[in-house]
């Protein structure tokens, strides 16, 4: 009998959690407005807000903080990191930020002006905010199939190439400063993209003269998918294939949060000596001097064994495994998922889930707020309130697709709080059509609504 795959590490270190009760949940998620960011951790009993900076650490990444240098200029623990970088992805121009909102807002600040068009494949949040921020545009070109919950297409976070095209033509290319590909696709369900069609978007890139740049947040789980689904990278090893995907980038943006294991940090690498020059003045004034911009030295070194863990292939396995056995327990229910089942999470199609709900009510925090009330489990909205207003007309855009995320930390939950999260899903999925009222907004801010807006429940 073939041994069944358990988790590549043993736990030193553990945190109690608390499961409340659902009296105790009802008044907190009321004095909380309805908005899941706005609870404290200890009213959540399992955690599936984001994967961001939520992971565990491993003991060698404790140990290399003991060793972190602090020095302000030329620290050891940033040049560490620079050679981790450079292995890695080939970049020799790095620049360390807090996070990776940070990295956008210094590199967009160097290159993103009023009135210009930034074509990728569903920018993620941030990246949109900074876009619009900057009175620029974010063109959506992501395929089709991404907006199919059930279509099994292997790549669901590829560009349409034709509609790049038409974008690419029908624009002037002095506005368009940069291609944006965000691997693994966040927005459309932890998606992967194909390195073929990396090398499509790259083709057409040089052959209008437009930088291509990635937002690489979870570039290790995108190798992982490569390697699994895409013919002729079965012998090629996680490593190898990052440096590939990274051939083809002018640069990168980073949030470490994810696929760095570490629960802070952000960087900007890229092989252009000019965008790495303009980015400094910015990353000196926003984030800290060029050689440690917003980390302190400690969280450089923990990040540059981050980095070499999340691309172990047995610790990959493992991770995106854990998502896949969420995502299979939910299909055996009958409830509708994203698929095939993405990298750092599941998504659930809200829209498919309560159908009596109208999007006008906000579907998916609907059911984000039932799945809290149901087990403590805080999961998130990818849906109209994420989706904001309109920055011309302010009305609210009413995305394809009504999500809840139920994002994985990596290396901190066990099967069995997997199992719990099923069966809460599934308890609620049998009483989901008495689900018939959503919710309405009492408060909002002009952007980036969702993490702090303020709601109320619809009354018959
Ligand atoms: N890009 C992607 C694809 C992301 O998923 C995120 C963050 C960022 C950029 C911004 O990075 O948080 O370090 O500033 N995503 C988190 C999430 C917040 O929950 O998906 P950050």
């Amino acid at each position: 009998m073939q041994l069944p795959a358990a988790e590549p590490y043993k736990i030193k270190m553990v945190e109690p959690i608390y499961l409340s009760t659902r009296t105790e949940r009802e008044q907190w998620i009321r004095e909380a407005k309805y908005n899941l960011f706005n609870l404290r951790s200890e009213q959540v009993y399992i955690d599936l807000l984001t994967d961001s900076g939520t992971g565990a650490m491993s003991d060698r990444q404790w140990a290399a903080i003991m060793t972190g240098d602090e020095s302000y200029a030329g620290s050891s623990s940033y040049y560490h990191l620079k050679d981790v970088i450079k292995n890695l992805f080939g970049f020799d121009y790095f620049l360390p930020t807090h996070q990776g909102r940070a990295a956008e807002n210094v590199l967009f600040s160097a290159l993103v002006k009023d009135g210009d068009l930034i074509p990728g494949n569903s920018h993620f949040d941030t990246t949109k905010g900074h876009i619009e921020f900057r009175h620029a545009i974010a063109v959506d070109c992501t395929i089709q199939e991404s907006f199919e919950p059930s279509n099994l297409h292997p790549f669901k976070g590829n560009v349409d190439i034709d509609q790049l095209k038409e974008v690419l033509d029908n624009n002037p290319i002095e506005h368009i400063p940069f291609i944006i590909l965000t691997l693994t696709c966040n927005s459309s369900g932890g998606q992967p993209v194909s390195m073929q069609n990396i090398r499509e978007v790259k083709a057409l890139a040089d052959q209008y003269n437009i930088p291509l740049l990635f937002d690489s947040a979870r570039f290790a789980e995108n190798a992982w998918f490569i390697s699994q689904r895409e013919a002729g990278y079965q012998n090629k090893t996680i490593r190898e294939i990052v440096l590939e995907m990274s051939s083809y980038a002018d640069g990168m943006t980073m949030s470490s949060k994810k696929d760095g294991i570490v629960n802070i940090g952000g960087f900007i690498a890229t092989r252009r000596k000019e965008w790495y020059d303009q980015a400094c003045t910015f990353n000196i004034m926003f984030e800290g001097f060029v050689t440690y911009g917003g980390m302190a030295g400690r969280d450089m070194n923990a990040l540059a064994v981050g980095l070499m863990e999340a691309t172990e292939p047995d610790y990959l396995t493992s991770r995106i495994g854990q998502v896949q056995y969420l995502g299979e327990q939910l299909s055996g229910y009958g409830i509708t998922v994203q698929q095939p089942y993405g990298g750092h999470a599941i998504f659930v199609d809200a829209r498919a889930f309560l159908p009596y709900v109208r999007q006008e009510e906000f579907i998916a925090q609907t059911l984000s707020i039932e799945l809290y009330l149901e087990a403590g489990i805080r999961a998130v909205e990818v849906g109209t309130l994420m989706a904001d207003r309109d920055p011309l007309t302010r009305e609210n855009r009413y995305p394809k697709l009504e999500f809840m995320r139920l994002a994985i930390p990596r290396r901190v939950y066990s099967n069995l709080h997997l199992d719990v999260i099923a069966v809460a899903l599934k308890n609620l999925y049998d009483r989901r059509l008495e689900i018939k009222l959503g919710y309405r907004i009492t408060q909002e801010a002009p952007i980036l609504r969702h993490f702090t807006v303020e709601l109320e429940p619809i009354a018959m």
